[in-house]
């Protein structure tokens, strides 16, 4: 065990958070694709201690299911009726001094770290609304803290504007309290430097000094601030270290301080990946979540967003104006102005520009999804090419298959979705419709137009539809005095000029009636109108 593993880090996440005006409790609200507690429980798990408690009262269940959604070892300490930061961290020894008296009874003593059924041993304390705040930070507190000997260490920065952050008091250089903005007196408000709400305590000091902590300011709050200003008066040593990236302990109590953090966790984030070895075009307009990977040589191009666990592998080109979320983009893929969600694409695959991936979209190596395509639990083969204007939802498409243009999988009867399976080496024509459940077999082929509604064998051509039927001069008659009947009539004399007598005579009696204007029936039609058709 580590010199400084603490016995127990303690994140408060009790607090209502009424400056977001939100339904949702502020804790939940998220920066980089990770919320606030996240980000919390993910810095305080990595500084390893023997027990990580969250403090909840505010949507209490929400918030504590979040918890234990994001770590299932943390232990989930109820906040009373009394406010404050001080009562919070007393409900959370609260609760770890029952785990200890359980543990003590199990083992027949008190383990490392614990004393007689009670918590011992360090107590990190933190907020959990500080999303930039990280293990390396916590951790060199805590070797501070052991290595001063100290019973309170408190992380402090100095910030140009401290407003509504609680000042740090200090006698001749050594701490001697903190007061919170709204108690403060005009001179005190000038101090610069605050507290970050993240300290470690030794437990027994903290238990001893909350327990004479009261009510008395401007909220009628127990603060857990006032635990430093007790400690330095019984004589023990109070210390404070200072973290000059103020940004690393900024809080986060409204939507403004919340994008601005975003902004920033961004900048760092995507800096890490342009030093690792990832070209970013424009910083400005990528977006990328603090869970996504990206391998060497990959390129970003600008407006790109990439959430979730979107993986992106070795030379492959995402972007412009691409937003993908836990996406898997092996090596060399492609993908221009797309919107995806949980897709695989394998290497040497390409899609977009313009695309729209669904779940279950996975695309196989040197695969294409082009433009305008829409695909939804599709699997297409190695190879195979969806390139224009289709639709692909519900089904399988075998390798090096060809689907043409502006074709739809009917995956839906209106009440059941089916599937639609196209095999290997398969030319479907352009404007095809295939009718789920249905088969298109190996190397088959389809002619354009075709409404697939029953199962093509393999190597068969299938076309469906009547014949097409051609009724001469439908415009001139239909249409008189229109731009087209216009230049149809204009195309016809010039074809004329080069026709035989038979044919011309042919042509003009098929024209009848291009110069009975105005409402005169033609022979075989009852009504002027539909039989055309
Ligand atoms: C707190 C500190 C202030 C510090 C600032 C840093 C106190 C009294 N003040 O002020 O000195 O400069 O953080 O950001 O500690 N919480 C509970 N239970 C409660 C109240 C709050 O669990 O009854 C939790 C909140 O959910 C939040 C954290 O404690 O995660 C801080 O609470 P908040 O109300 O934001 O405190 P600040 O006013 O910012
Ligand atoms: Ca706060």
């Amino acid at each position: 065990m580590s010199l400084t593993r603490p016995a127990a880090v303690v994140v408060l996440a009790a607090g209502e958070g009424t400056r977001m005006k939100s339904r949702t409790p502020k804790v939940l609200h998220g920066i980089g694709g990770r919320t606030l507690l996240g980000h919390a429980l993910t810095a305080g798990r990595g500084v390893d201690p023997e027990r990580l408690v969250v403090v909840v009262r505010h949507e209490r269940d929400t918030v504590a299911a979040h918890a234990a959604d994001l770590d299932p070892d943390v232990m989930i300490a109820d906040q009373d009726a009394v406010p404050g930061t001080g009562r919070a961290v007393q409900c959370a020894l609260g609760a770890l001094d029952g785990a200890a008296q359980a543990a003590a009874v199990v083992s027949g003593e008190g383990g490392p770290g614990r004393a007689a059924g009670v918590l011992a041993g360090s107590v990190v304390v933190m907020a959990a609304d500080t999303p930039l705040l990280d293990a390396e930070t916590l951790i060199q507190l805590l070797e501070a803290h052991s290595a001063d000997g100290n019973a309170v260490t408190v992380l402090t920065t100095t910030v140009d504007d401290p407003t509504g952050y609680g000042r740090i008091l200090r006698e001749g250089g050594s701490v001697v309290g903190v007061v919170e903005e709204r108690d403060a007196t005009d001179e005190q408000r000038a101090i610069r430097e605050i507290n970050t709400s993240t300290y470690v305590f030794d437990a027994a000091v903290l238990r001893d000094a909350l327990g004479s902590v009261g009510q008395d300011n401007d909220q009628g709050e127990v603060y857990l601030t006032d635990v430093v200003a007790v400690a330095h008066r019984s004589g023990l040593a109070v210390r404070a270290i200072s973290v000059e990236d103020s940004w690393l302990v900024e809080g986060v109590n409204d939507r403004v301080q919340l994008a601005t953090l975003g902004g920033e966790l961004n900048r760092r984030t995507v800096e890490a990946w342009m030093r690792a070895g990832v070209t970013v075009v424009d910083p400005a307009t990528t977006w990328i979540d603090v869970d996504v990977e990206l391998a060497r040589d990959v390129t970003i191009l600008p407006g790109t967003q990439l959430h979730g666990t979107t993986r992106v592998g070795e030379d492959s080109v995402v972007g412009p104006d691409t937003t993908l979320r836990d996406v898997t983009a092996g090596r060399g893929v492609t993908i221009s102005r797309t919107q995806g969600s949980d897709a695989v694409l394998a290497d040497g695959s390409s899609v977009g520009p313009f695309a729209f991936l669904r779940p279950g979209t996975r695309l196989g190596a040197a695969g294409k999804i082009g433009t305008f395509v829409e695909t939804k639990s599709a699997e297409i083969g190695p190879g195979a090419k969806v390139p224009h204007l289709t639709y692909v939802g519900d089904a399988e498409i075998g390798e090096g298959t060809n689907i043409g243009a502006s074709s739809v999988f009917v995956n839906y009867d209106g009440v059941h979705k089916h599937r639609t399976t196209v095999g290997a080496h398969a030319r479907t024509g352009s404007d095809n419709m295939f009718v789920a459940p249905v088969t298109v077999g190996d190397g088959a082929y389809t002619g354009a137009g075709t409404t697939v509604r029953e199962d093509v064998p393999p190597g068969a051509l299938s076309v469906s539809g009547a014949g097409q039927r051609v009724i001469r001069d439908w415009v001139l008659r239909r249409r008189p005095g229109t731009a087209s009947a216009r230049a149809a009539e204009e195309a016809l004399a010039a074809d004329d000029a080069g026709l035989s007598d038979q044919a011309r005579a042919e042509r003009s009696r098929a024209a009848r009636g291009t110069s009975e204007r105005g409402g005169q029936r033609e022979p075989g039609t009852t009504d002027g109108g539909n039989t055309d058709r």
